[in-house]
């Protein structure tokens, strides 16, 4: 078996950052010499998940296969960055039990700011009852409790939010040549 990368899996509102900060890590890590490839919520939804909606359950199963294709890249020696609402602590529990090498990244963006940003425009739409089962709104999130990385965007910009994450990643031992084990677990 070649040596195993592991999973970043990146939570949080809409809106919050994670396609963002996921998008500026590529190059980050691919510097190091890593493969990286991004597991983004939506992509995958367009892809392999088109059928399925929003309840509980949809969102579960969503998770569920995010998480498969994570594994499987993750014990090839790729580091899968997922960028995925995934507001759930079971799914998120699930994750971690089944990838085994798993570094939790809450983007604690505060709703009100996700709010302003408002990306996609889903945050009106469900506000003007347009919409349903918006995470944040009118869906719950729930909050990581023991996260091992805690990025906030507000007032910095997404380049340091990544270069922030590099550095929580280094100092919580997790190896970047590949090779090592992480000195933390
Ligand atoms: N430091 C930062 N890190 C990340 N994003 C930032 C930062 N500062 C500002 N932003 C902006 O916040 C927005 C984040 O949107 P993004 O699509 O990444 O959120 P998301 O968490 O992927 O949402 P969704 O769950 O809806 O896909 C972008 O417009 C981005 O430019
Ligand atoms: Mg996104």
């Amino acid at each position: 078996m070649p040596h195993p990368g592991f999973c970043l899996w990146l939570t949080g509102l809409p809106s919050a950052g994670k396609t963002t900060i996921g998008s500026e890590l590529l190059p980050l890590l691919r510097a190091r010499g890593w493969n990286v490839e991004l597991l983004d919520g939506d992509e995958v939804r367009r892809g392999l998940s088109a059928d399925l909606g929003f309840d509980r359950a949809a969102r579960e199963a969503h998770a569920a296969r995010v998480t498969y294709i994570a594994k499987l890249l993750a014990r090839n020696g790729v580091i899968p960055i997922v960028a995925l609402i995934s507001p759930y602590a079971r799914s998120r529990a699930r994750a971690r039990a089944e990838i085994g090498r798993f570094v939790e990244v809450h983007v604690t963006t505060p709703i009100e700011i996700c709010e302003q940003r408002d990306v996609k425009g889903l945050y009106r739409r469900a506000r003007a009852g347009e919409l349903r089962e918006m995470t944040g709104v009118d869906d719950p999130y729930e909050v990581p409790e023991r996260p091992e990385i805690r990025v906030d965007t507000a007032g910095v910009t997404p380049r340091q939010s990544a270069e922030y994450v590099l550095r929580e990643l280094e100092r919580l031992g997790w190896p970047f040549d590949g090779t090592d084990s992480p000195r933390s677990r």
